[in-house]
């Protein structure tokens, strides 16, 4: 972590571009320093630990963080769509069967065949990783953990410091099944759709607020969108969603069976930053499942704390390391994967 902090205040001229700078870096050290004071005091209120360590791979295999990032990093300053589609990756892989990188195997019939799983991307970075890792600690390292870590060093690109911390030690699965990806929550449910959810998985209203606060990057389908503008050929605005910014959507997903995208966050699209609450305060989330968290008191309430962003920061970073946690094999459970997108032959 020191070292990141470090990185990000020497690399302060770089970022100045993009709003920040020295004084970017220097507001990090407070948020960062916020951050592991909440995560101490709240510690008691985590569940329990399922066996998983930071820096299980210390002896192992030291040089994992930064052969992590370094990758991470060099396909995210190429591509700046990255960061949202490995941290979707990572939520997809934990939502099913638990965060054992089963979204990644190439088998039939797979997760990443379902239906909410084909416009999920990434799974090259994951494989550029992995291939340097066994060219240093061979069959050390599972494809689930890398899926965290990336996940992590992807969204913490712009910010050149880690907006979160992982644990690892889980180890990769061998079952991946389209027929297992219904646990994906739908984003035409209403709150409490989504919530059960997350409750299902061992979540909580506050994890569901603050890891919707993904969607301050990324995009959506028009088929995600376009049934909160249209009903058939006609014009149907759902009454959740500010009618301009419904303009807006439809300037981008003009008709029903429009194939375009739109972006989840219409104001900061590539900005990890707090400003998809204001937005859904503003009914300007873009999912129906956005607009949902302001439909229920207490999370309007959430919504309404996390606008500020060291609260989003912190929260986030909590409700993550939770995430990280979904049913995990650890131990001698599971494998450690030799390529990502197949299971051991042995
Ligand atoms: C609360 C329930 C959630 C629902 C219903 C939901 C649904 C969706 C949908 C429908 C999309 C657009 C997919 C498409 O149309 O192609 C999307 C995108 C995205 N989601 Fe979620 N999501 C939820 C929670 C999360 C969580 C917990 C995370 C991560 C922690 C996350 C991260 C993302 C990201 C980053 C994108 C953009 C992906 C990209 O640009 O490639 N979502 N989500």
């Amino acid at each position: 972590m020191k070292r990141q902090l470090g990185a990000g205040r020497a690399e302060g001229s770089r970022w100045r571009g993009d709003g920040g700078g020295a004084a970017t870096a220097w507001w990090w050290v407070a948020v960062v320093v916020l951050g592991h004071l909440v995560r101490s005091a709240r510690a008691g209120l985590l569940e329990s630990n399922p066996g998983l360590a930071y820096n299980f791979y210390q002896k192992s295999c030291p040089s994992l963080d930064s052969i992590v990032r370094s990758v991470t990093w060099a396909q995210v300053a190429a591509n700046p769509a990255l960061p949202a589609r490995l941290l979707r990756l990572h939520f997809h892989d934990c939502f099913v069967k638990g965060c054992d990188a089963s979204i990644l195997l190439d088998v039939a019939q797979s997760e990443k065949t379902a239906g909410p799983n084909l416009s999920v991307g990434g799974y090259e970075v994951i494989d550029a990783i992995k291939t340097q890792l066994e060219q240093t600690c061979p069959g050390v390292v599972s494809c689930a953990d890398i899926l965290a870590l990336a996940a992590r060093d992807a969204v913490s690109y712009q910010f050149k410091a880690s907006l979160w911390q992982v644990e690892t030690g889980r180890r990769d699965g061998t079952v991946s099944l389209a027929s297992n990806t219904n646990t994906l929550p739908s984003p035409f449910a209403g709150f409490a759709g989504l919530l059960q959810s997350f409750q299902n998985r061992g979540l909580n209203l506050t994890d569901l607020v603050a890891l919707s606060g993904a969607h301050t990057i990324g995009v959506a389908s028009c088929s995600s969108v376009t049934p909160r503008l249209f009903n058939g050929n006609a014009t149907s605005i759902d009454p959740l969603l500010d009618s301009a910014y419904a303009k807006t959507l439809m300037s981008s997903c003009p008709s029903s069976s429009a194939s375009g995208t739109v972006n989840l966050d219409g104001g900061t699209a590539l900005k990890f930053d707090s400003g998809y609450y204001t937005r859904v305060l503003n009914k300007q989330g873009t999912l129906a499942s956005d607009a949902a968290l302001a439909q229920n008191a207490a999370a309007a309430q959430m919504v309404q704390d996390l606008t500020n962003p060291i609260k989003f920061y912190a929260a986030f970073s909590m409700s993550m390391k939770k995430m990280g946690r979904v049913e995990v094999l650890t131990g001698t459970n599971g494998q450690i994967r030799k390529q990502c997108r197949q299971v051991n032959s042995s």
